[in-house]
């Protein structure tokens, strides 16, 4: 991404959203590090501080509006403007469970945070977005989410294509995502589906085969690509882009 954007990214308190957020930091952004929880979110926020790094907590749990309109006032009277969104807060409820076995409040949870958080968020931070001169939205989405994989039985993914909530809450995200690039095409803002690959971290036991900072690294070069090139792409972890 080109230099000194004011970057939001939500769910930075650990995993690829901290890794993201050190890998802007570093490369001369300021990054706000949404989190829910403000004890955790400040932690994260003051080590990369005490890396030298310009980096800030900002409180916001992306299923809670009200944080969402708290933390747009507070960018707003302290940056007037936000360049780029990093919609990363993610939940995965049902590793190693059938679709018959999965509770719908798994479901419905699921896509609180993952698809209706997003939303919440995007609206949020709109007007902020529009005040920018290049502004973007990246959604940390999932290859799970892309229908070309879940339909593929030759899909390396094809194994896990049975996760209910993850995956098509995946696929509703990429749907979020083509719906805002459309709408705000006459805007400027640019609007992409991004992936970090399969790396360990919480949400999946630590079992991902790259690490946090690998995902971090990636989710970084893809703003910087989804920034300097068309909008509405679907961003692959290991280079160029995947099926929708
Ligand atoms: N790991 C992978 O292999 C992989 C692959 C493809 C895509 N992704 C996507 O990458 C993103 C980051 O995942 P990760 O692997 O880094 O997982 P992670 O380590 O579990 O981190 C998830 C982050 O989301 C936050 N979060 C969850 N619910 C939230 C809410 N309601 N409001 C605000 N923040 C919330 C968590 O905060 P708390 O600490 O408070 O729980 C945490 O900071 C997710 O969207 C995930 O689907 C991951």
């Amino acid at each position: 991404m080109t230099t000194n954007r004011i970057v939001l990214i939500t769910g930075a308190n650990k995993g690829i959203g901290l890794a993201t957020a050190r890998e802007l930091a570093r490369a001369g952004h300021t990054v706000l590090i949404g989190a829910r929880d403000p004890r955790r979110g400040a932690a994260a926020a003051d080590g990369l501080a005490a890396e030298g790094l310009d980096a800030r907590f900002v409180h916001l749990d992306v299923t809670d509006p009200a944080t969402a309109a708290a933390a747009a006032e507070l960018i707003t009277a302290e940056y007037g403007r936000l360049d780029t969104l990093v919609n990363n807060a993610g939940v995965a409820r049902d590793w190693q469970r059938s679709p018959e076995d999965l509770p719908v409040e798994a479901v419905r949870e699921t896509y609180e945070t993952n698809v209706f958080g997003a939303v919440t968020v995007i609206n949020a931070m709109l007007p902020l977005l529009r005040r920018s001169p290049a502004g973007l939205i990246g959604n940390v989405s999932s290859g799970l989410g892309s229908f070309g994989f879940l339909s593929d039985p030759d899909s390396p993914l094809w194994d896990v294509a049975t996760l209910l909530a993850y995956n098509s809450s995946k696929a509703a995200l990429n749907a979020v995502t083509l719906v805002y690039a459309r709408a705000l095409r006459e805007s400027g803002i640019k609007v992409s589906s991004l992936e970090p690959g399969y790396c360990a971290t919480d949400l999946n036991g630590h079992s991902g085969t790259a690490t946090a900072e690998e995902g971090g690294r990636r989710i970084a070069r893809q703003l910087g690509e989804a920034e300097a090139g068309p909008s509405g792409r679907f961003f692959a972890g290991e280079g160029g882009t995947y099926p929708w």
